[in-house]
């Protein structure tokens, strides 16, 4: 095989290309990124958050030799906007009377010799001459270091520091006292002095210097569903994420209930996201609500659009507006005068349905009217193929936004199968931003196939001009969704294979494609049958859902065959209707919906639970039909639209498998039409790029395949004669094989370097491996 790459003429610029997306899910912020310690630290959490939260949620009493009552009172607290302060009540004075915080996972994580930051809000029913202690202890009540604090009768904001005289993952802070009556507190923050950058209200270290060193050129940022799954009112409790609430004094920022089952303390706020995307150096990309909450089908009446109208624009002069502007002058405040230079924000997230298109314009106009150099970014539904996403699309096009928001999550073998996808997109039309992808997992199998995509994706730069790896980061003890790029408990931190993939195509960007081709190629290996078979089977997705005069028809030869009429009970097994093995046929019958909510399913293809086509009816939230593919257990929604199933109302369903084309019909209408495209492993999948001046040029490599790959490599003559070649490689794994707290690094790169004599040299690619060359 022979590979030749024309180093001689600079073609699209990648731009920005590799990112990342931080959404607050899995405690990404707090109990994550964010490096407060303290769980709960203002007494807000409460039900509404989850429904086993209360205010006391992470705090426990100490009562030693002595008793306290505890009792939250809401009213007169520090702030308004977080109503809720803890009186507590010594009524029985002891050894140690109080109460201790419980933080994260296993507790605080402390380490020998660090210092930790200690603020709180505090004061007590009389002055008295007895102190409050601050001590920092373990598990058990052992004290390492103590502090002593005297409140006065008024609330005062306390501060001190505590150095940790042993290290200990679970220990406790703990605020006792001596005297009896009522000490009120609010607002106990601990922080380690060395988060980030040392920044106060920082970030912690190891996180952030995994995300720093993967050198992301943007990040995507405050989430996805967490941005517009909410209450419309911004003083809502359960609000949207309206970025107002989250600047300014931290005791100010009211604390909110997070879409993904926990509290949000907006202590990582949208001043803090922007200071952390110019200290990785990265672009910040925030994405707003834009006055639609698909979840719970909330929108904003039209003629109230204004505030979402205005928090986009002052969010622009927020990051970019001159300190005499209104918001330019509350960033200063916040302690950065210069702008933070935005370029891009989203507007929406997944959202689906003509109310929130109406919605986008309105904002998507206001903000090109002002700021007609911010690139606008319109949400592309969450789907890869069908209505909804066809809709995305045609909203932008309509608007001439300049980029639209794909996202999808995949099996690995859809990955492999849509290699090509962008390869006949418009170059002329927005571009894509790939906001959010991912193959099912987290195994070495994912991470080469995601980097074979991820060759695709560079590859077609002219069209896809942004891309991020979704989810960021994950708690292992709060894990709303997997897999998941990074992952942490309380003090220790390891990235995935697909981290390590993302962050070798990142540092190894290059400024500039370069036209590569191939001669001399093996065969592509291609992957299942050409056709779709397996036994049809008939169910309904969470109902009771009747069958009735079923046809089944042989398309090549016409034979029918009828059934009885079949009723699936709600949360029954599925009804096996037969086996086909035929390559073109086609299903009728009439579906009832008569209890439940969910729908009906169509199960065919089927072979095992793993393996199967469902055509489901009714879908998340009764809004959808979608064509989902299981691979190995691992879904892939290939087609979406719109549609809403009606209690009792018989529907005449139609489903036409012709190969691996499938088409589905309600009472006659064409709802899908789509491919089951076949997975392919191509023999090496590679891209080549080079930077601005023209000394550093990157050539990638995948081999998805089990044969290694050797290759002579053609340089043109311009990049003539004796170069060093840094070389990145990750190989040698198990297909299965993954990193673990245990093994955080079993799979990751491994660098080393070699002469290489320019124009040609020959350079063998192993089986299952990724490859990145730098050569100087
Ligand atoms: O990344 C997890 C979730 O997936 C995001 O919140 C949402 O945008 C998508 O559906």
């Amino acid at each position: 095989m022979k590979w030749i790459i024309d180093t001689g003429k600079k073609q699209q610029p990648l731009g920005d290309l590799y990112g990342i997306f931080f959404e607050d899910l899995n405690h990404a912020a707090d109990g994550g990124l964010y490096g407060e310690l303290i769980q709960n630290r203002s007494f807000e959490f409460d039900p509404i958050d989850h429904p086993d939260y209360h205010h006391l949620t992470a705090w426990e009493k100490i009562e030693k030799d002595g008793q306290v009552k505890l009792q939250v009172i809401t009213g007169r607290a520090v702030s308004d906007k977080n109503p809720h302060y803890l009186a507590m009540d010594i009524q029985e004075e002891g050894v140690e009377v109080g109460i201790q915080n419980l933080g994260y996972n296993t507790g605080l994580p402390l380490r020998k010799g660090e210092k930790y930051h200690f603020t709180c809000y505090g004061k007590r029913e009389q002055s008295l001459e007895e102190p409050v202690s601050i001590s920092l202890r373990d598990e058990n009540g052992q004290i390492y270091v103590s502090q002593e604090l005297f409140f006065t009768t008024e609330w005062k904001k306390y501060e001190l520091i505590l150095e940790a005289s042993v290290t200990d993952f679970s220990a406790r802070l703990a605020i006792t006292a001596l005297g009896r009556g009522k000490i009120y507190l609010d607002f106990v923050s601990l922080f380690p002095e060395e988060t980030f950058l040392n920044r106060p209200n920082g970030m912690r270290r190891d996180i952030a210097e995994l995300l720093k060193d993967m050198h992301p050129k943007f990040m995507r940022f405050p989430g996805g569903c967490l941005v517009h799954d909410g209450a419309l009112d911004e003083t809502a409790r359960d609000s949207q994420y309206r970025w107002k609430n989250t600047i300014g004094p931290l005791e100010h920022r009211p604390a909110r209930r997070s879409n993904w089952n926990y509290n949000q303390t907006l202590g990582l706020g949208y001043y803090e996201y922007f200071q952390f995307c110019e200290d990785i150096g990265a672009q910040p990309l925030p994405v707003i609500p834009g006055g639609y909450d698909p979840h719970h089908k909330r929108y904003a009446p039209l003629d109230k659009m204004e505030p979402f109208i205005k928090d986009a624009l002052d969010l622009i002069e927020f990051a970019n507006g001159g300190i005499h502007t209104v918001w330019g002058a509350k960033r200063a405040e916040c302690g950065h005068p210069e702008p933070f230079h935005l370029k891009y924000i989203g507007i929406g997230n997944e959202e689906v349905l003509e109310e929130f298109f109406i919605r986008y314009d309105l904002i998507h106009k206001a903000i090109r009217e002002k700021y007609p150099d911010i690139l606008i970014i319109n949400t592309g539904s969450p789907f890869a193929e069908g209505g909804e996403y066809e809709r995305g699309w045609a909203n932008a096009r309509k608007n001439q936004s300049d980029i639209v928001d794909e996202h999808y999550y995949m099996s690995p073998e859809w990955f492999l199968a849509n290699h090509h996808r962008y390869d006949d997109f418009d170059p002329a039309g927005p571009k894509v931003f790939l906001g959010e992808y991912a193959s099912w997992g987290n195994t070495w199998y994912n991470a080469l196939v995601e980097a074979s995509y991820m060759i695709g994706l560079e590859r077609n730069a002219g069209v896809v001009a942004l891309a991020c790896y979704a989810p960021m980061l994950a708690n292992v003890d709060y894990v709303n969704w997997r897999p998941d790029m990074i992952w942490f408990d309380n003090h220790q931190v390891y990235g995935s294979p697909n981290y390590y993939v993302q962050k070798l195509f990142m540092q190894n960007q290059g400024d500039y494609a370069l036209a590569s081709f191939k001669e001399d190629l093996p065969a592509s290996q291609v992957l299942g049958q050409e056709i779709i078979q397996g036994e049809i089977l008939l169910g309904g997705n969470e109902a009771k859902v009747v069958y009735s005069n079923i046809v089944f028809t042989n398309l090549l030869t016409g034979e029918k065959k009828e059934f009885d009429s079949v009723i699936c009970q709600k949360n029954q097994d599925r009804f096996s209707l037969l086996s086909v093995w035929d390559s073109h046929y086609q299903l009728e019958a009439d579906a009832v919906e008569e209890e439940g909510y969910r729908g009906m399913q169509i199960t065919f293809g089927h072979k095992d639970q793993e393996n199967e086509f469902n055509w489901i009816l009714g879908g998340w939230q009764n809004l959808d039909t979608f064509m989902n593919e299981r691979i190995s257990g691992r879904g892939s929604d290939l087609c979406q639209h719109t549609f809403s199933v009606e209690k009792n109302r018989k529907y005449r369903l139609k489903l036409v498998v012709e190969g691996r084309r499938i088409r589905t019909y309600v009472d006659g209408i064409l709802y899908h039409d789509t491919q089951s495209r076949l997975p392919v492993i191509e023999p090496l999948y590679t891209c080549a790029s080079i930077n601005e001046a023209g000394t550093e040029v990157y050539l990638k490599a995948v081999n998805v395949s089990k044969e290694n790959r050797k290759v002579l490599i053609h340089l043109t003559e311009d990049w003539k004669g004796k170069r060093k070649a840094i070389i990145y490689q990750m190989s040698g794994y198990h297909l299965e094989d993954t990193n673990s707290f245990q093994e955080p690094e079993k799979i990751a790169p491994k660098a080393f370097s070699e002469e290489i004599i320019v124009p040609e040299f020959e350079f063998t690619f192993p089986s299952e491996s990724v490859t990145i060359m730098k050569l100087t």
